[in-house]
């Protein structure tokens, strides 16, 4: 990874972040800590100078002035180096004892620098001048360890900056590098996608991170997208395949009128069954359309609450005669009041397709019933028959579109009848099965009950 490449890691930016912001909290608590420290130390200091002032004044009280000069003289011998200097003076301002210049100082608290007392350090003196007895006395005692130690502090804090910086760039090159990883492979995937393969999927560890989630729902919507795009392909190549024979039948029957007007003779019939070939053509794509419409799912807008049990009466009313006529037996069992939403042309074609392919697919005698009942939560719609069934390996494939099976490809018909069924089923939300009516089939459909009901 290049340098440059690290700065478009979200992962290094936040590490960074983070580092910048604990440097800001890590900088106002010390500017805290340190003034309150220097307070503390500088009440320290003052308290030490008046102790000192407050000894030597106490001999100035019990003593004579030769006892005052000693007291004075005293800690000036024993400290060379002058951490403490004094400066005492009688009431005429003769100095009688010191270890600085000979300065007017101001009475009171001063921090005075250490050249104007003619002492040879960089640090100032913090210095009391005030009465002792009858003479004047000042006190001061060197800055030079508040100075070391305010230099010691800033020194810490320079280097804890210093190694939370480093620290926080080093986590986050180490995060970024572990990320880059990650997302590289997931680059690979997403670009292999946008050429058109969907077989391609995220990489999923087993932290089940954040990202592994995302993963896992970019890969949960490839997959159905696969799935609907393989379908499609399968549906455009069925069509495909299933609409060259009667285009080959139109053709044929326009290429037999064209000799035979060639000839002379009359070519009626074959134009007359052209036009019919033609007819059914236009009612297969007419059926697509629909069932591709349906699909679209424009039609839930306008759903509405209806009973399913007065419904599945109607449409039984009307086909009870052509049942009949085919030597057949409908009967409706049970339709209870079932409301679900729905959209009542839709759901009375795909019940009259199932009827009408009981009737069509099914020998005289047999029996067709409905019913309406309830199956948990859900209303169930049934439609079975007595007929000769679809055997369980075809069950999936009579859904498909223009699908019929082998001993059906005599009857009328185009294999769009279920398609349709289909869905509206899905329209509806409702679960379609097809199983053994043992003997015949048993077309059920659950649908949910009606949330506005
Ligand atoms: N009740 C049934 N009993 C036996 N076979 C059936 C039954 N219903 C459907 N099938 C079989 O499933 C196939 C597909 O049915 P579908 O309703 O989709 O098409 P179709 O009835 O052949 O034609 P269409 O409904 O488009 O006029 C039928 O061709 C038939 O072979
Ligand atoms: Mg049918």
């Amino acid at each position: 990874m290049r340098p440059a490449d690290l700065w478009r890691h979200s992962t290094f930016r936040l590490a960074l972040g983070v580092a910048l912001f604990i440097l800001t909290v890590l900088i106002l608590a010390s500017g805290v800590g340190y003034g309150l420290m220097q307070r503390q130390l500088a009440a320290r200091q003052d308290a030490r100078v008046t102790e000192i002032f407050k000894a030597i004044d106490e001999t100035s009280l019990k003593g004579d002035r030769i006892d005052l000069v000693d007291a004075v003289d005293a800690p000036i011998k024993a400290s060379p180096d002058r951490p403490t200097v004094f400066l005492l003076r009688d009431a005429s301002g003769a100095v009688l004892a010191t270890n600085i210049a000979d300065v007017t100082l101001p009475d009171g608290w001063s921090t005075v620098p250490a050249a104007r007392l003619a002492v040879p350090t960089d640090y100032p003196y913090r210095v009391f001048v005030g009465r002792a007895g009858a003479y004047s006395l000042a006190v001061g005692l060197t800055n030079a360890d508040l100075d070391d130690l305010q230099e010691i502090v800033l020194g810490a804090f320079e280097w804890a900056a210093l190694f939370a910086l480093l620290a926080a760039i080093a986590v986050g090159v180490l995060l970024a590098m572990r990320m880059q990883d990650r997302l590289s492979r997931a680059e690979a995937a997403a670009e292999r996608v946008a050429q058109g393969d969907l077989s391609a999927r995220l990489p999923i560890s087993d932290r089940g991170d954040d990202l592994d989630r995302i993963s896992c729902a970019v890969n949960l919507s490839l997959s159905r997208l696969e799935g609907s795009v393989e379908a499609m392909r399968q549906v455009s190549a069925d069509i495909a395949h299933d609409l060259r024979t009667p285009l080959n039948r139109l053709k044929i029957r326009i290429e037999a009128a064209t000799a035979r007007l060639a000839e002379g003779l009359s070519a009626d019939h074959d134009l007359t069954s052209a036009g019919v070939e033609s007819d059914r053509i236009i009612e297969t794509f007419s059926a697509l359309l629909r069932i591709a419409q349906i699909e679209s799912g424009a039609r839930r807008e306008s759903f509405k609450p209806l009973d399913l049990g007065t419904l599945l009466r109607d449409v039984v009313e009307v086909y009870a005669d052509v049942a009949e006529d085919a030597g057949q037996r409908l009967i409706l069992e049970a339709a209870d009041v079932a409301i679900v939403d729905g959209d009542k042309e839709l759901l009375t074609q795909g019940f009259a397709n199932l009827i009408e392919n009981a009737i069509r697919h099914c020998p005289a005698g047999t029996r067709i019933t409905c019913g309406i009942g309830t199956a948990g939560a859900r209303i169930e719609a049934r439609v079975c028959d007595t007929g000769p069934g679809i055997p369980p390996e075809e069950r999936e494939k009579v859904l498909r579109r223009l699908y019929r099976l082998e001993k059906s490809r005599t009857t009328e018909g185009n294999g769009l009848g279920l398609a349709l069924v289909k869905a509206v089923a899905e329209l509806h939300d409702a679960d379609l099965a097809l199983s053994d009516a043992d003997p015949g089939l048993r077309v059920t459909m659950r649908f949910p009950r009606s949330k506005r009901a």
